[in-house]
């Protein structure tokens, strides 16, 4: 069967047909798919039926798993996420616009969604490019941009949100560039994101609040982004470096349940 990629947005998103993740990628097929993760930030699948190690030997084709610092993972694969929220729930992963775990020296390049459980309504996903982002800033905001750095902090995150026992641990924490270079596309892309970046280096605090406001608001414009309705066995595969992510909690008390691989990236530079 051929696959059919069919675009969401003209910015950002398509869906991929025509493809069984559960079994091993024709080399063709790798490419195929790695392809249109370049080219359209985040990639997704429907009627999917994939247990842990499948899910986790899809993602061990584009690299080596990440395991979170902070969440919990399916007991005995610790590189296997949880993603669930019921009735129960205090708070939901991904909340907010952010980048995964850019907190880590090395952040992940891409993560991998499996939604089992859907709520009847809501529980959408938004996705926003980044390149974008960068590319309409104005010639003098990026002139400024161009050579700033920013700490990206988990304890702004992580501390007492998974557990109240956490006294001691240490979250990661780590400086990267304010517009990073894509390793695979060379194109930029801004790279700070609400969650997790708290200052920017070269600036004085009220400059630095000031500046991460404005981006932090840039980033949320509506064209910029897509939003993914996810249906039970959806996959979402997006990329850390060149996308952020929204997760929406709307449909409270329901349950939304799944799992996530995340795959291992590089210093961004
Ligand atoms: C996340 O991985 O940030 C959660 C995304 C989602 O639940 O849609």
């Amino acid at each position: 069967m051929t696959m059919k990629i069919q675009k969401l947005t003209p910015k950002i998103g398509a869906e991929i047909h025509g493809i069984d993740l559960s079994r091993p990628l024709e080399p063709a097929e790798f490419q195929t798919i790695h392809d249109a993760l370049m080219d359209n930030l985040v990639i997704f699948f429907r009627d999917q039926s994939l247990d842990h190690r499948q899910q986790m030997e899809f993602g061990q084709r584009f690299g080596e798993l990440h395991i979170h610092p902070a969440a919990p993972s399916v007991p005995g694969h610790p590189e296997v996420m949880i993603i669930h929220a019921d009735a129960n729930s205090t708070f939901v992963n991904g909340e907010s616009w952010h980048s995964d775990v850019s907190c880590d020296t090395e952040p992940p390049m891409g993560s991998i969604l499996y939604m089992r459980t859907l709520p009847d309504i809501g529980g959408d996903t938004l996705f926003a490019n980044m390149y974008t982002a960068w590319e309409t800033l104005s010639p003098p905001m990026q002139t400024l941009l161009a050579d700033l750095t920013a700490v990206h902090d988990g304890e702004n995150l992580y501390r007492g949100r998974y557990t109240s026992n956490d006294s001691g641990r240490i979250y990661p924490k780590a400086t990267h560039p304010v517009i990073r270079t894509h390793p695979v596309t060379g194109r930029k892309a801004l790279f700070v994101n609400s969650f997790f970046t708290t200052r920017i280096n070269e600036l004085s605090k009220p400059e630095s609040d000031a500046l991460l406001a404005f981006l932090f608001r840039h980033i949320e414009t509506p064209e910029f982004a897509c939003r993914f309705k996810w249906q039970a066995n959806s996959i979402a595969f997006w990329d850390n470096r060149s996308a952020q992510h929204h997760a929406l909690w709307d449909y409270y008390p329901h349950t939304r349940s799944g799992t996530r691989v995340t795959i291992k990236g590089d210093v961004p530079v």
